[in-house]
C-alpha cells in the first residue's frame, strides 16, 4: 500500500474546531462542507452518488466513458496527475485507462477516509502506477509550495484533474484563488481538467440536494454527528431538519440545517443559541453557464480550450490551459 503523507500536519485537528466555532458565531451560522466527509459521511456521499435524483455522477460518468479516449488523446505521454478531492478515485481511472506512461499520481484529500476509498480501488487496477497520496486541505494557503515539496511534480507539465463539480462549493471569487493555484501546480505547459455542473431546471435541481430517501438528509446532518463525536459537542440531531434551497442571485443550490425549535448547544464548552426556523448553511454547490466558467476560468490565467457536455447539457468536463 503506498505510504501516505500527511500536508500541514498539526493543522487539521484544531482548525476543524477553530472553524466550527468561528461558523457557528457568525449572524447567519454556517459550517464548512470540506468536514462532510468523516467515515460515516464518506459511505452516505457514496449511497448519494447511486441516487435516481443525483444526476451529478451519473452524467459526469457517461462523459467519461464516451470521451475519456479523446480527452487522453489531447494530453501528453508521461504526465504527472494530481486530483485534489479526489474523493473514491472512480473517475480517475477512466482517463487512466487510456493515458500512455502516466509518471505518478497524487490523490490528495481532506479525508482519510476518501483517500482509503480511492487507494483501494486504484491500486489493484493500476499496480504498475505510482501513487504518491496527500492528506491535507487543498484550500490552504501554503498548500501549492508544500505539495510541491512534497512530491515530485514536473515543474511544466502536470495534469491537474478537478471532477465532481467541487469546484462549485466555492464563492466565485474563491473558486478563482483556487484556480490561479491550479495554474500554478499544473505549470507553463500543463493542463487542468475541471467538471462543473450546469445550470438547469430548478425542481432538478432541487431534488438532487434533497433526495425522497432522505440520504442527503442524512449525509446533511451527520456533520453535526461528526461534531458531537470529535468536538464534545451536543447537538440533538431529531431537532434539526435538513433544507435544499436555489439561490437565484447567487446562481446556487444550497444546503441549511434548521432548527426545529429554540434550543442551546454546546461545542466544547461554548454555547450557541438557535432560535425556532434559524438555519445553519453547510453547502453551496455553484451551477454555471459555459460562459460565465469561461470568464472565472480567465480570472485565475486558464483559458478553455475544449469542452464535453452529456445529451441533456446538465454537466461539461472543461479542458483549461495556462494562457
Ligand atoms: C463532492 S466530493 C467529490 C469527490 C470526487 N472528486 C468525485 O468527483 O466523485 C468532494 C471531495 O473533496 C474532498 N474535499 C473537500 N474539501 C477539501 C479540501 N479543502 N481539501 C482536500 N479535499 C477536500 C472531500 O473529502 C470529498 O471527497
Amino acid at each position: 500500500m503506498s505510504q501516505v503523507t500527511t500536508l500541514m500536519t498539526t493543522d487539521i485537528d484544531n482548525r476543524f474546531l477553530n472553524d466550527v466555532i468561528a461558523g457557528l458565531s457568525q449572524q447567519q451560522k454556517n459550517l464548512p462542507c470540506k468536514y462532510f466527509y468523516d467515515d460515516n459521511g464518506a459511505a452516505l456521499f457514496e449511497q448519494i452518488t447511486e441516487l435516481d435524483e443525483y444526476y451529478v455522477t451519473r452524467t459526469e460518468l457517461s462523459i467519461l466513458t464516451k470521451h475519456s479516449q479523446a480527452i487522453a488523446k489531447l494530453l501528453p505521454d508521461n504526465l504527472s496527475i494530481i486530483e485534489p478531492g479526489c474523493g473514491s478515485g472512480k473517475k480517475i481511472a477512466y482517463l487512466l485507462a487510456h493515458l500512455v506512461n502516466v509518471k505518478s499520481f497524487v490523490p490528495f484529500e481532506i479525508s482519510n477516509e476518501m483517500l482509503n476509498y480511492s487507494l483501494a480501488h486504484l491500486s489493484p487496477l493500476f499496480p504498475e502506477l505510482a501513487i504518491s497520496p496527500l492528506l491535507g486541505d487543498f484550500t490552504h494557503s501554503q498548500m501549492v509550495k508544500q505539495l510541491s515539496r512534497e512530491t515530485q511534480l514536473d515543474s511544466q507539465t502536470n495534469l491537474v484533474y478537478f471532477p465532481g463539480s467541487t469546484i462549485g462549493n466555492f464563492s466565485p471569487l474563491k473558486a478563482i484563488e483556487i484556480m490561479k493555484n491550479f495554474h500554478r501546480l499544473c505549470g507553463i505547459n500543463g493542463y487542468v481538467l475541471i467538471g462543473i455542473d450546469l445550470l438547469k431546471d430548478r425542481q432538478v435541481l432541487l431534488d438532487a440536494y434533497d433526495d425522497k430517501q432522505g440520504v442527503t438528509a442524512a449525509f446533511n446532518k451527520n456533520l453535526l454527528q461528526r461534531i458531537n463525536a470529535e468536538l464534545n459537542a451536543d447537538f440533538d440531531l431529531s431537532q434539526f431538519n435538513h433544507q435544499s434551497r436555489f439561490n437565484e442571485k447567487l446562481s446556487r443550490i444550497e444546503m441549511h440545517l434548521i432548527s426545529n425549535c429554540d434550543q442551546t448547544v454546546t461545542v466544547n464548552g461554548e454555547s450557541f443559541s438557535f432560535s425556532q426556523g434559524e438555519s445553519i448553511h453547510t453547502e453551496n454547490s455553484h451551477k454555471y453557464a459555459l460562459q460565465a466558467f469561461t470568464e472565472l476560468s480567465a480570472q485565475a490565467g486558464l483559458r478553455l480550450e475544449q469542452t464535453w457536455q452529456d445529451e441533456q447539457g446538465y454537466f461539461a468536463l472543461c479542458l483549461l490551459r495556462p494562457i
